[in-house]
């Protein structure tokens, strides 16, 4: 029997997004302006960051916080996870810059001394707070600038300090898969009102000055932000969603051969992948739950070092072994039912 598929992900967007995408509309302004600078503000709000600039998308972000960080640089060095979104990767690129990968713990976090010693070689790191889960070494000082990438992490903190509140500038995504998800978008935010009125010139190439090195169109449409704006009203109720589904899936892998890889203690992240180690290979683990019509997936689909020569042997071990699991905040009954079996008999 072809049951219908439960998807790795299934954001909500429910009456008051459609009734708050019509008025964005019938305002007739669809490109930037009053929804995207109320979104910045609601973002500072959230954050507690005082300055903060919408951007197309959270890869832009990443891009144009390194562009800033490393102007004037021929191929600056970064460091990041190699456990870890491509997008990453594809920033750095963009910038013609060096990634320097750095291997994980068995916690998905980076493994401390390897990111001491790439971000001794770097000019910038990208810390990522991986899957929902907060990164420890968020707390330690690097010898070179940090973005902080709040984009899967956002909600959670690390000894009741806030996630994004680390770095010396932080991003996000508004991706319609991510917690703060809209449909696509991204931000910026830091402390430094100049470091935001820097990048922001970069944003807009018809009011750029044409003499500086980069420019893009990277605003946020209103219409984008209207729908981020949205998210945000139900980002705590959904977290809390997640936060019981968690629980629950957590109880049952107790009764299998796989361990869930939760937060680390001492932080609290917000749920947003359920991410388990199964014995078995991931590929075998993913067919047995896509024969029970879940879309169980790698977390990350290839590890960023694969594209280039640097040895990660746990992020490979990691790589083999993982699997996220669906956690909808929309769930039905019988989904969730089916969830609970497939965890039983597939781990
Ligand atoms: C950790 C992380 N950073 C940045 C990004 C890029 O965000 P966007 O998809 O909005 O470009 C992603 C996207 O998946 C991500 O997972």
């Amino acid at each position: 029997m072809n049951l219908p598929l439960i998807p790795h992900s299934r954001p909500v967007f429910d009456a008051p997004f459609e009734q708050a995408a019509k008025q964005t509309v019938h305002s007739q302004m669809l490109a930037q302006g009053e929804e995207t600078t109320a979104l910045e503000a609601d973002i500072s709000a959230a954050l507690n960051i005082p300055f903060v600039l919408a951007i197309d998308s959270g890869t832009h972000a990443l891009m144009l916080a390194l562009r800033h960080l490393t102007a004037g640089k021929q191929q600056p060095r970064v460091a990041m996870s190699s456990y870890a979104c491509a997008s990453l990767l594809f920033a750095v690129k963009h910038i013609g810059g060096i990634p320097l990968f750095i291997d994980c713990d068995a916690f998905l976090c980076m493994n401390k001394d390897h990111a001491f010693a790439q971000a001794a070689m770097a000019d910038v790191l990208i810390l990522v707070h991986p899957f929902g889960m907060i990164e420890p070494l968020a707390a330690e000082t690097f010898p070179c600038p940090v973005i902080e990438d709040i984009a899967q992490s956002v909600g959670g903190s690390l000894a009741d300090k806030a996630a994004g509140s680390f770095g010396d500038m932080t991003i996000g995504s508004l991706y319609a898969t991510k917690p703060w998800g809209g449909a696509y978008g991204g931000f910026i935010a830091s402390r430094d009102e100049h470091i935001i009125a820097k990048i922001r010139n970069m944003t807009d190439p018809d009011r750029a000055d044409i003499s500086q090195a980069y420019a893009g169109h990277h605003q946020l449409s209103n219409m984008h932000a209207t729908l981020a704006r949205q998210r945000l009203l139900v980002a705590k109720y959904e977290l809390g969603k997640r936060q019981e589904i968690t629980k629950a899936f957590a109880a049952l892998v107790e009764n299998t051969s796989a361990t869930w890889i939760s937060s680390q203690a001492g932080t609290t992240g917000n749920h947003f992948r359920f991410i388990v180690r199964c014995i078995n290979s991931a590929e075998d683990c993913i067919a047995a739950f896509q024969a029970l019509g879940i879309g169980a997936s790698k977390p990350v689909i290839q590890p960023l070092h694969h594209s280039g020569k640097t040895l990660c042997r746990q992020t490979d071990l990691q790589w083999q072994h993982n699997v996220s699991l669906p956690v909808l905040t929309n769930f039905s009954a019988q989904e969730f039912e089916r969830m609970s079996q497939g965890i039983l008999s597939c781990l």
